[in-house]
Order: structure tokens, then C-alpha cells, then sequence
């Protein structure tokens, strides 16, 4: 199986990519990653030295050096992670977010057509179906209302996949899961950033009443439903994936204040991000149904592994707050 992993210097991207390489099946995999403030190659330094992957610096939005790259690899898949993935980053510069997210998923989408690439799944989230009243889950025939500049592109980008699907019959999947968390996450979503704050002693920014209700999903989880997918996946459909953990944020927070040795007293209230959607929920009967998967990370037990894991990489943490996320932090925070 040879696969374009676009994305794979990210936070997810980069668990597939160890996670495919961990065995020993024959795999050839190349990542395909313009290295942004979130790609970093010291994510993919644990494979670095495996002959079945390689590492091509480039644009997913760039034609010329999409088509080259799928001309020369021929690949079976292409598995299509990058994106900008931050919603406090698209409220605040929508441009790369449209730009990336959407017209960088059909530069991939025509590179994949033009030389006939035989499955494309595209990697998406659960905020395309935007907030989700009490007591309902989404499925996977849920309308589709989104909130912010990042949703809004994933949306688009999986109906312009799935387009593919039905007019030029590719076997075109795409994957909706719900908020990941685990090792390597850039400290700009809401567990990296709370864990690295407070291990630092640092005020913990909670937007308005921190009663907005997120669905927590181990990033390996993740991983294993989309090689699930891959490998088992009808081509056209759309398998939503998540964790069954819901959680409100406040108490997400509480939990890595106690695991921490912290108190409640680095909780800051601040301004509410504007289009905050409140609830996200939605039900994986499907993929479970049609592959097997199920989530089997414990919540508590994956966090405190991710917390491990912060705590014992500072260098890491150093190396992606760069003068760039200084910058952003100041940004988003300031006036709040
Ligand atoms: P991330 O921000 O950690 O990584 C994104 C990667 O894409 C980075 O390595 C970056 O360098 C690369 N990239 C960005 N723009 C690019 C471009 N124009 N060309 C090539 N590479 C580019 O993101 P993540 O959290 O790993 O998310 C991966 C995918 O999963 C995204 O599509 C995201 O929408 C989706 N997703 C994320 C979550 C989550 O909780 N993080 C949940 C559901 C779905
Ligand atoms: P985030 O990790 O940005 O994921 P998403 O917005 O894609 O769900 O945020 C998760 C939740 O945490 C969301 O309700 C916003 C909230 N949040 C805060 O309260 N404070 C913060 O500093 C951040 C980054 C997020």
C-alpha cells in the first residue's frame, strides 16, 4: 500500500504516520506537508530512520508541485489531514483557512482525478454540523450549519470530496471526528494549552461560563478509525468518529488543575469567542456497525498520559511557542 499522507507533520497526521510505521507491514508512505506554525518535523522524528517513509516539503494548494508529487508516486491513497485546523485562528485570518481548507483540498482532488489515485479519504470534523441541541447526536445525515471560518471550509471541502464521488465515480471517503487530544498537540487548543499554562503556573483562559459541551477522543482512537476506514470504508460515504466522553470545558479544565497539583484560582473568565458554538455530539454507530472500531482510550487515563507526556517534554513546547506563537497568544487573548 503506497499512501500520500498530506498533513502528516501535524498533530493527527503525525500519530497515523507512527502509528502505520509501528508494525511492520509493508508500507510505503509519503508525507506531504508545507511545515506552517503547526507542522514540526521532530513529530515525525520517531520514524525519520524508516525506510518506508519519506518527507516532501510542499503545498497542498500548489497544482504544480501536487501534480509532480502524485505523477512520480502513484500512490493507492491519499490521505488528506492538512488543513488549518485552529478556530480562534480562522476567526482571526480567515484567508489561509479558505485557502488551505478549500482550494488546497481540490488541488488534491484534481491531482487525484488526473492520475487516477484509487481511494481519497479526507479527514474532517464533527464541527461541520455545528451546535447540536440537548438531547441529540448528529449522524451522519445531519444538516450541515457552521459557525466559524474553519467550519465553514470543512463543510465545503467534504461536499466538494464527495462531488468527486458522484460525478467522477473516485472512491472518495471522508471521516468526521470530534475534539482529539493526546501527545503533540500544538498548545493553541483547549487540553494543550490548559496543560502547559498550568504546569507554568499560568492563568487558564476559560471563554464565557465554560459550560460549552466538547466530545473527547484520544488521537490514536483516531487514528485506528481512519486506517479502519481506509481499509474497510464504502467508497462515498461519510463515517463520523468519536469518543463517547462529553464533556463540559470548565470541568475538562478542573481535571488538569487537580492532575496538575494547581488550584482553581488559575481560572481566568474571559470574553466568549464570537460564534461559539455550545454543544457538539454525535453518534459512530456507523463506523462501528461497518468496520468494528470503537473508541478504548479512558478519558482519565489518556489524559494523564498526555499530561505525562507534556511534562516531559518542555523542549518541545519551547521549540513550537515560537516568536510567531507569542505573537498569536497576544493576539487572542489580548482584551478578552
Ligand atoms: P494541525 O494544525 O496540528 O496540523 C495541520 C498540518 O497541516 C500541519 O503539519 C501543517 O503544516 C499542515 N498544513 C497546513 N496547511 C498546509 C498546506 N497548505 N499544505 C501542506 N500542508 C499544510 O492539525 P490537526 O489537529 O492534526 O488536524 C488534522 C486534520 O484533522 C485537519 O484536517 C482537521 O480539520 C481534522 N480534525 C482535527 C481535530 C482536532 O481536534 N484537532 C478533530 C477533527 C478533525
Ligand atoms: P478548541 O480546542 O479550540 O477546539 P474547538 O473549538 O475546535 O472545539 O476549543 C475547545 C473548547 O474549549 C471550545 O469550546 C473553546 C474552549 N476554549 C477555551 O475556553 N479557552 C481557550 O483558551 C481555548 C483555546 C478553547
Amino acid at each position: 500500500m503506497k499512501l500520500i499522507v498530506t498533513g502528516g507533520a501535524g498533530f493527527i497526521g503525525s500519530a497515523f504516520v507512527r502509528l502505520l510505521l509501528a508494525g511492520s507491514e509493508p508500507v510505503r508512505l509519503t508525507v506531504l506537508d508545507t511545515l506552517t506554525y503547526a507542522g514540526n518535523l521532530d513529530n515525525l522524528a520517531p520514524v525519520a530512520a524508516d525506510a518506508r517513509y519519506r518527507f516532501v516539503q510542499g503545498d497542498i494548494a500548489d497544482p504544480a508541485a501536487v501534480n509532480a508529487l502524485v505523477e512520480q508516486e502513484q500512490p493507492d491513497a491519499i490521505v488528506h489531514f492538512a488543513a488549518e485546523s485552529h478556530v480562534d485562528r480562522s476567526i482571526l485570518s480567515p484567508e489561509p483557512v479558505v485557502r488551505t481548507n478549500l482550494f488546497g483540498t481540490f488541488t488534491l482532488l484534481e491531482a487525484a482525478r488526473k492520475y487516477g489515485v484509487g481511494r481519497f479519504l479526507h479527514v474532517s470534523t464533527d464541527e461541520v454540523y455545528g451546535s447540536i441541541p440537548e438531547p441529540h447526536e448528529a449522524d451522519e445525515n445531519y444538516p450541515l450549519v457552521t459557525s466559524s471560518p474553519y467550519s465553514a471550509s470543512k463543510a465545503g471541502s467534504d461536499l466538494l470530496a464527495l462531488s468527486y464521488h458522484t460525478t467522477y465515480k473516485m472512491a472518495v471517503t471522508v471521516t468526521r471526528a470530534s475534539n482529539n487530544y493526546g501527545p503533540y498537540q500544538f498548545p493553541e487548543k483547549l487540553i494543550p494549552l490548559m496543560i502547559a499554562n498550568a504546569l507554568e503556573g499560568k492563568p487558564l483562559p476559560v471563554y464565557g461560563d465554560g459550560q460549552q459541551v466538547r466530545d473527547w477522543l484520544y488521537v490514536d482512537d483516531h487514528c485506528r478509525a481512519i486506517r479502519a476506514v481506509l481499509e474497510r470504508g464504502r467508497p462515498g460515504q461519510v463515517y463520523n468518529i468519536g469518543g463517547s466522553r462529553a464533556l463540559p470545558n470548565l470541568e475538562v479544565v478542573e481535571r488538569i488543575i487537580a492532575a496538575t497539583g494547581r488550584d482553581r484560582s488559575l481560572i481566568q473568565y474571559v470574553k466568549d469567542r464570537p460564534g461559539h458554538d455550545r454543544r457538539y455530539a454525535l453518534t459512530s454507530d456507523k463506523i462501528t456497525r461497518e468496520t468494528g472500531w470503537a473508541p478504548e482510550m479512558e478519558f482519565e487515563t489518556g489524559l494523564a498520559a498526555t499530561i505525562d507526556w507534556y511534562r516531559q517534554n518542555t523542549a518541545w513546547i519551547e521549540r513550537v511557542r515560537s516568536g510567531a506563537y507569542r505573537e498569536y497568544y497576544a493576539q487572542n487573548y489580548a482584551n478578552r
